[in-house]
């Protein structure tokens, strides 16, 4: 059974029912693997061998694999596929066509998935698209294996034993990626250690490189500026010096000996102390375009991702508006091969922020979106939150860049821009534990990420529906179950932790807990930064009177949310500084609806438990009683939330707990 959770959505148990079995059988004598080139290159090897693991598990079948030469099919772009019922030599074959090796492993988890799912092949003729061309993950890992806001164990990649040692589970993690897409992954944490750059660890890079290859996934490395001085030995890494420009084409060159088809870098600059450009005097794009120069030269396509996540804490301007601050003055300045990488939200992942408007402001720059898969901000590995509702709110969103539907999937696919070069970076939740994500249901993340990396205009239900199908052997009543309390999980932790748009109140440091009280340290810690309680209301006022925070956004966004009247309940204190009193939609004063959402949070968890001890026996045992078990501990952290916040915000409100708020004990 341990099994179950390795395995993740690549399941590939018998499908259930002869006429279904026999169905596909007769519908896959054979298959046909037709690229522009017809060769049999390494990816096409795993897409035969996964096929075979697949099809051997599924319906004992080893099929006979045609690899054919094709005509280029421009609407297939790069890594698309198209799925097609044929005949080949008079018997009944399935056709997998892409314009690359990469595109015929797509197709193949595809057909794989559509037989996990029970879909008929009959008359089997489709074709799928990528929307982004670079779907990567980025993984905060250390070289010492410490994952940075990791909770699934350590870090996969076994630097001591590598390049020698190549663990099985290297292929299995290139494997799960390729499953839904991902082609990219940065495997080195955003706070850099510059030895990776060394050609120690380069060597092992390149081991780790060779076995993604396979799977079409392309590696990448953070860079850490300083590393001329750390590991170069030159006394500056200003980027407009010539011998610092050197240094780093060489070092290019070099990574490029290892790794030949090595993807680029990510970099995180000037901020929370990392090194940067701004220490020499110089902006980011100086920075960005030093690195990016060497990575576009002698035919190579490597790419700089710069991210946006800047802030100084010695700054007092509300931390929300730094990184458009700095950036917006800099649209235009960044070579093509550069992409600012921005999180969806300008604080950081908060359960739930309004959007970074950045995405509606920089119209001549490429820009990508980075999305946090690893539980940071809600509730670790312990705690259920399904955030693909979460990702499917941002994506969705309307920036009205240039009118209305500039929603951040266009930006981040390119396509309201046109530019050439479309990117999405995911933070990994993956670790050394059996079942690679701690939470059994965290799993869901990982592989929503995938998805809505290649398609962003899948809905978050759809992948869920579709995630709870590959990833259990339930019955439909059951797995509707699963779905139904996947779905509503996030809701339910900004509920207990952070309602009606209040944001970054918890406990400094691990990022687990309430601590709206937190003190000093820096100016951003000091209570009462985000919340601004007092006794006259509680909530952030960045409006005209306020920090400003929405001149950032455009006209309609600001008329919607600058206004008591049309701002959303879920982002009122992410806005408005609101009185105790003040009367909400339903009718209810602040005060009351802020406690009536804490201990909803608390009612919906016991919900949640209710429905899942009602699965038992409806999935397999060992997975039932981890999640169980687990909930237990969201039910005491839910209470604990609303207990920790309401006695603190009620020495400001000065008001009692209405009725239906359980006090604390
Ligand atoms: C958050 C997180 C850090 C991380 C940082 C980043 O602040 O807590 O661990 O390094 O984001 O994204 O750079």
């Amino acid at each position: 059974q341990a099994e179950d959770g390795y395995r993740l959505w690549l399941r590939y148990d018998q499908v259930d029912g002869r006429d279904v079995r026999s169905g596909y059988r007769s519908a896959l004598r054979a298959v046909v693997f037709q690229t522009t080139a017809g060769e049999d290159t390494p990816v096409i090897a795993s897409a035969r061998a996964e096929l075979t693991r697949g099809l051997g598990g599924l319906i004992d079948r080893d099929p006979t694999v045609h690899i054919v030469a094709g005509e280029l099919r421009p609407e297939l772009g790069a890594d698309g596929y198209a799925l097609k019922a044929v005949t080949v030599d008079g018997e009944r074959a399935v056709r997998i066509t892409g314009n690359s090796d990469a595109g015929v492993l797509y197709g193949t988890f595809a057909l794989l998935r559509k037989m996990q799912l029970g879909e008929s092949l009959d008359e089997l003729d489709e074709t799928s698209v990528p929307k982004i061309a670079r779907r990567l993950m980025n993984h905060w890992d250390n070289l010492n294996r410490f994952v940075e806001r990791g909770y699934a164990g350590f870090s996969l990649w076994e630097w001591a034993y590598l390049p020698e040692v190549i663990s099985p589970r290297y292929e299995d993690y290139a494997r799960a990626l390729a499953s839904t897409g991902i082609n990219g992954t940065v495997i080195n944490n955003v706070n850099a250690n510059a030895l990776i750059l060394t050609p120690e660890y380069l060597a092992k890079v390149a081991a780790l490189a060779d076995v993604f290859r396979q799977w079409g996934i392309r590696l990448y490395l953070t860079s850490r500026f300083s590393a001329p001085m750390e590991i170069g030995g030159l006394e500056t890494a200003d980027p407009l010096d010539p011998a610092v420009q050197a240094w780093w084409d060489a070092k290019v060159a070099e990574i490029y000996t290892y790794v030949p088809d090595f993807g680029g870098f990510l970099v995180k600059a000037n901020s929370e102390g990392q090194p940067g450009p701004h220490d020499f005097g110089r902006d980011h794009a100086d920075g960005a375009n030093m690195l990016a120069a060497p990575l576009a030269a002698e035919g190579r396509d490597g790419i700089v991702m710069w991210r946006a996540f800047v802030y100084a804490f010695e700054d007092d301007t509300d931390r929300v508006k730094q990184a458009y601050n700095q950036f917006v003055p800099l649209d235009g300045k960044f070579l093509d091969n550069v992409i600012v990488q921005i999180k969806n939200g300008p604080l950081d992942f908060m359960p739930r922020e309004a959007f970074s408007p950045l995405f509606g402001a920089m119209p001549h720059t490429r820009l990508m979106a980075e999305l946090q898969i690893t539980q940071e901000y809600l509730g670790g590995s312990v705690q259920l939150a399904y955030l693909g509702p979460m990702w499917e709110e941002v994506l969705t969103q309307d920036t009205y860049a240039q009118g209305e539907g500039s929603t951040i999937g266009r930006v981040v696919d390119g396509t309201l821009k046109g530019h050439p070069l479309s990117a999405i970076a995911g933070v990994a939740n993956t670790g050394t534990d059996r079942n690679w994500t701690g939470h059994p249901l965290a799993q869901s993340n990982w592989y929503a990420y995938g998805r809505l990396a290649w398609d962003h205009e899948l809905t978050a239900h759809q992948i869920a529906e579709e995630w709870t199908a590959l990833t259990f052997d339930a019955e439909e009543d059951a797995a509707n179950e699963i779905v139904e309390i996947l779905m509503g999980s996030r809701e339910t932790v900004v509920n207990y932790s952070m309602p009606l748009g209040l944001h970054h109140i918890m406990e400094r440091g691990h990022h687990y807990g309430p601590g709206p009280w937190v003190m000093g340290g820096r100016s951003d810690w000091t209570s009462p930064y985000y919340h601004q309680a007092n006794e006259i209301g509680v909530g952030a006022d960045r409006g005209q009177f306020g920090s400003k925070a929405i001149n950032q956004y455009a006209l309609e966004l600001r008329q919607q949310w600058g206004n008591l009247d049309t701002v959303p309940d879920n982002l009122l204190l992410w806005f408005h500084h609101v009185p105790w009193d003040y009367e909400m939609k339903s009718g209810r004063p602040l005060w009351d609806e802020l406690a009536l959402r804490y201990q909803q949070g608390v009612d919906e968890v016991h919900a949640m438990q209710a429905r899942w001890d009602d699965l038992q026996g409806k999935i397999d045992d060992e997975r039932w009683d981890a999640t169980r078990q687990r909930m237990a501990l969201q039910e005491k952290d839910a209470r604990e939330w609303r207990d920790a916040c309401l006695l603190y915000f009620q020495q400001f409100s000065q008001r009692p707990l209405p009725e239906g708020v359980e006090p604390a004990e």
